[in-house]
């Protein structure tokens, strides 16, 4: 099945070119030429400032690689890929894992058009770029790693960044302790010394949505949720040196081998908190085959604390919460985890109407919920948790220190977190509703005068 420019539902560039037909001013190609070394990243921070467009580098080092960058820089093309407005975006991705698909296996795809085995492989053929002056080495950051568990073939597939160690070697970090590391654990107390892997490098974004972000039950085959995702079954193809399938649509597939005692020297990596960090597991990654598409995007994510990697973390995990906060709180409006807690480790949470309490048992759940928050705030439905000016306001206007904060000390963190004691960290509470009931009057205007103003004034520019 095509769609109808020629290209396939389940390839990333057929979702550019749909993107970029109806968003024009949302892609920017930069033709000039651009270092192997910084100089995307400084490209890239420097456009978050004038909108955060997608960003095609046509000419990196003189590669025959277009570099795809920024991708995942707005919230506009994650409802792209959804098929829905903006403001539908979450509920919307929320549903999406409902009905999982299981993958169908083909023949042949694109991502077979180049195959390189053997002395073939050398990871020297791909732009690998080095993103800040702190980092260890050059780094692959849009990297999804699918491994089977070693016990029951369930696949799962999760981001991890590697730095280049060698051509066909790299360290890897599965330091976020989620299922790939506990399929390693379990492999270790098998027995095994090594998980083959397939690290997928550019896809369709369901497939990073609904396999490498998704964060469900660890019995659950991320490929069946990525066909959820697609309402259709996933495409693959069979591995060429190991035995996982591939997305037959992907761009580039790494396949190789995770060496589970390589104690590899890995970073230090500039992360989303912001900082250089050195925290790794100090796994490394054997590399057997590159398989890729003959004219492939080498799709890349810009790290640190730039607006894709955060809003990567966010979008997937406000979805993830609000749906589950929502199976013991129904009252729970919307979750927001803003930029400013590097789109992780902090939370706002709406709730209509709470009941004497229920703000700090959903800041408690919240907490519970996802080890990375350490600041939760609760506020009222008529605050938009996406207006940090109105969150704050309400902190401003309905909290009290002494007795609308909790602490929970010495809880499980976020380990990237620079200011957490050896993974354990401080979680705050601030219950910022209402707690008498009528509060305060907000003011008010009547409808007439809105609906006179809005014919009035004109948006400027
Ligand atoms: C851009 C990006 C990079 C990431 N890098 C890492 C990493 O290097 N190591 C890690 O353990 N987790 C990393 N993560 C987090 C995991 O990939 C993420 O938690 C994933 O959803 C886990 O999937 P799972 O719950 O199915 O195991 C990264 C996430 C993103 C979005």
């Amino acid at each position: 099945m095509t769609g109808g420019n020629g290209h396939h539902p389940q390839d990333l560039r057929h979702f550019l070119a749909d993107f970029e037909a109806s968003h024009p001013d949302e892609v920017v190609r930069v033709t000039a030429p651009v270092d192997l070394d910084y100089d995307a990243t400084a490209v890239t921070f420097a456009y978050e400032k004038a909108g955060s467009p997608v960003l095609i580098f046509e000419n990196v080092a003189g590669s025959r690689f277009p570099v795809l960058a920024n991708l995942f820089g707005r919230r506009s093309r994650y409802a792209a890929a959804l098929g829905c407005a903006p403001g539908e975006l979450i509920e919307r991705w929320g549903n999406l894992d409902a009905a999982p698909i299981k993958p169908r296996r083909v023949e042949t795809g694109p991502v077979l058009d180049v195959v390189l085995t053997g002395a073939e492989v050398d990871l020297g053929r791909l732009p690998i770029m080095r993103h800040f002056l702190e980092d260890g080495g050059a780094y692959l950051t849009n990297t999804i790693v699918v491994a089977q568990d070693p016990e029951t073939g369930v696949r799962n597939a999760s981001f991890h960044r590697m730095q280049v160690n060698g051509p066909t070697r790299l360290g890897t970090s599965l330091h976020s302790r989620r299922h790939l590391w506990n399929y390693a654990r379990k492999a270790r107390a098998m027995g095994l010394g090594e998980l083959p892997v397939a690290v997928v490098i550019g896809c369709h974004p369901l497939f990073t949505f609904g396999a490498g972000l998704w964060k469900g039950p660890i019995g659950t085959d991320e490929y069946d949720v990525a066909g959820g995702f697609f309402g259709a079954p996933l495409e693959v193809v069979a591995g060429v040196t190991g035995p996982v399938d591939v997305p037959a649509q992907a761009e580039i597939v790494l396949e190789g081998r995770l060496l589970l005692d390589a104690d590899e020297d890995e970073g230090p990596f500039g992360e989303f908190t912001g900082y250089a960090s050195e925290r790794s597991t100090r796994h490394a990654i054997e590399v057997t085959g590159i398989l890729h598409r003959g004219d492939a995007y080498y799709h890349t994510i810009i790290p640190g604390i730039s607006d894709e990697h955060t809003l990567l973390l966010g979008v997937s995990q406000e979805a993830r919460q609000l749906k589950a906060l929502r199976v013991q709180y129904p009252a729970v409006t919307a979750v927001h985890y803003p930029k400013s807690g590097t789109c992780l480790l902090h939370a706002y949470v709406s709730v209509k109407d709470p009941a004497p309490g229920e703000a700090r048992n959903i800041a408690a759940a919240a907490i519970g919920d996802n080890l990375s928050v350490k600041l939760v705030v609760v506020v009222d439905d008529d605050v938009d948790v996406y207006d940090e000016q109105q969150v704050l306001w309400a902190v401003c206007t309905r909290f009290q220190a002494d007795t609308d904060l909790d602490v929970i000390r010495h809880a499980m963190g976020a380990i990237l977190d620079p200011s957490n004691d050896n993974g354990t960290t401080a979680k705050l509470i601030i219950d910022a509703t209402c707690k008498t009931r009528p509060y305060a009057q907000r003011h008010t205007l009547p409808g007439a005068s809105t609906e006179k103003a809005r014919s009035l004034v004109r948006p400027r520019g």
